[in-house]
């Protein structure tokens, strides 16, 4: 060094730059060593375990933070158009022999999104049944049933979930409330039952509430009803501010959801005011964070580790959940672009999470129901707005004792 230390400036730059540039790499070196060892995983605190989980915690497999597609299938454009036919979609997974039959069945049809409607009710939100022009309900419930379930559907339709105009406690006037049926199809064709076909088609007749389309009613094909629904709804009934979309075993407090959404309403006139925002994008319900998808492969919920990796976005819990019509316009656009997942609640909750938005927690959402000491007290359920689960005779029994709810509370 000595020797080049004698010449000018720059070449002294030149000789000490290397021992610059290696004392450099030495701090950024202790310094990663430093952080390594001082790095813990962040903490997440896992809330819920989705449902039917067993007690040991064994079955839960380790995750990453961000949930992530753990399938590789081949998606070609052909297997779009040709959906009946299994052989496009072989999945890549190793395991698939071994899985489950629903799962088997799902992964086999999830590149399939379109089925033709059965039962459809092209005039449900037009005025006047014959003229073009659009009606517009404040609240459109949407709930899904299966073809046996008569029952529930008059329950429902004797108590909360009639059509018309209903009243609710502040406003004087009523609201606009429709109410439709989603139905897949369940018949000899699709397994052992019998053919309720002939009764449906009269039930129709009679009360013009029914959805159905042409596939099979199964647990792990609930989500193509809402992804069939809002197809339905964009053409059908967009201009509904409100979506409710429900099972057929949930009460609801139709009234008191219409007073709280008609608050929100309001509120987002207000605000659309000031703003040049036209869409509401108010998506409400039992809000679950961090859930892990169930490991346990003998309960209907069990989603493989080869299907899907982490935990699940926040999502609403399936009883029942509120979302605004022009946010149901949005979820149908986006989910375009989900695939399809099995658990019909999750997948809401993926589609929402892809649009950068979250579901908003509402504590009138009882999905778990009431504590049971407290389900036959009418006062009980003044803060309610859903309450899961209610066969159809509690819901007339429930329907009665809250006639005078406001006046006994
Ligand atoms: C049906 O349309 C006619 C004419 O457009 C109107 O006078 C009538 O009030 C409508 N009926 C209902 C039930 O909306
Ligand atoms: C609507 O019109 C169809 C035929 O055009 C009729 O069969 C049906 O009963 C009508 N529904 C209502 C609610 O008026
Ligand atoms: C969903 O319905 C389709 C069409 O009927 C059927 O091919 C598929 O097996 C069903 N999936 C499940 C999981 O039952
Ligand atoms: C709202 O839209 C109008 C016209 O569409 C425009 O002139 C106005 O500047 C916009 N206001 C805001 C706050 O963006
Ligand atoms: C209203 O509440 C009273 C008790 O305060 C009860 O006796 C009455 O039967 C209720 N009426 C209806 C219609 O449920």
């Amino acid at each position: 060094m000595g020797k080049c230390c004698k010449c000018n400036g720059r070449l002294l730059c030149m000789c000490l730059l290397p021992c610059m540039m290696t004392g450099h790499l030495l701090i950024y070196v202790m310094v990663s060593i430093f952080v390594t060892i001082s790095y813990a995983p962040p903490k997440i605190t896992i809330h819920y375990i989705a449902p039917g989980i067993s007690d040991s915690n064994s079955a839960l497999a380790s995750h990453p933070l961000g949930p992530f597609w753990n399938l590789r299938l081949e998606d070609s454009d052909e297997c779009v158009s040709d959906c009946m036919s299994h052989k496009c979609s072989v999945p890549h997974m190793q395991d698939f022999n071994s899985l489950p039959e629903q799962m088997k069945a799902f992964i086999r049809s999830m590149h399939c999104r379109e089925y033709p409607l059965l039962i459809n009710q092209p005039g449900m939100c037009r005025k006047n049944n014959s003229s073009l022009d659009l009606d517009t309900p404040m609240l459109l419930m949407a709930i899904k049933s299966q073809v046996g379930n008569f029952e529930n559907r008059q329950a429902i339709r004797e108590t909360w979930g009639r059509s018309g105009l209903v009243r609710a406690g502040s406003i004087k006037k009523g609201r606009l409330v429709r109410t439709v049926f989603l139905l897949g199809r369940q018949d000899s064709s699709t397994g052992p039952h019998p053919d309720l076909q002939n009764l449906l088609d009269l039930e129709n007749e009679k009360y013009g509430d029914i959805l159905q389309w042409d596939f099979r009613d199964t647990f792990f094909n609930l989500t193509l009803k809402d992804l069939m629904f809002w197809n339905w709804f964009q053409q059908y009934c967009p201009t509904a501010i409100f979506v409710f979309k429900g099972d057929d075993d949930v009460f609801v407090r139709t009234d008191a959801l219409l007073d709280y959404l008609n608050k929100q309403w309001e509120e987002h006139n207000l605000w659309r005011a000031y703003t040049n925002e036209t869409g509401m994008d108010l998506f409400v319900g039992e809000v679950i964070n961090n859930a892990m998808p169930n490991r346990e492969p003998s309960t209907k919920y069990y989603i493989p580790e080869s299907f899907y990796k982490g935990v699940y976005p926040p999502y609403a819990g399936g009883g029942g959940v509120v979302y605004s019509g022009s946010l149901a316009l949005r979820l149908k656009e986006v989910s375009e672009r989900v695939r399809l997942f099995p658990i019909d609640d999750v997948y809401l909750g993926m589609c929402i999470h892809r649009l950068g938005l979250s579901p908003n927690h509402h504590p009138g959402f009882l999905t778990f129901d009431l504590p049971e000491k407290d389900r036959g007290k009418t006062c009980a359920y003044k803060s309610v707005l859903l309450v899961h689960r209610r066969s159809p005779k509690q819901m007339l029994t429930l329907w009665k004792q809250l006639q005078n709810l406001s006046s006994q509370c």
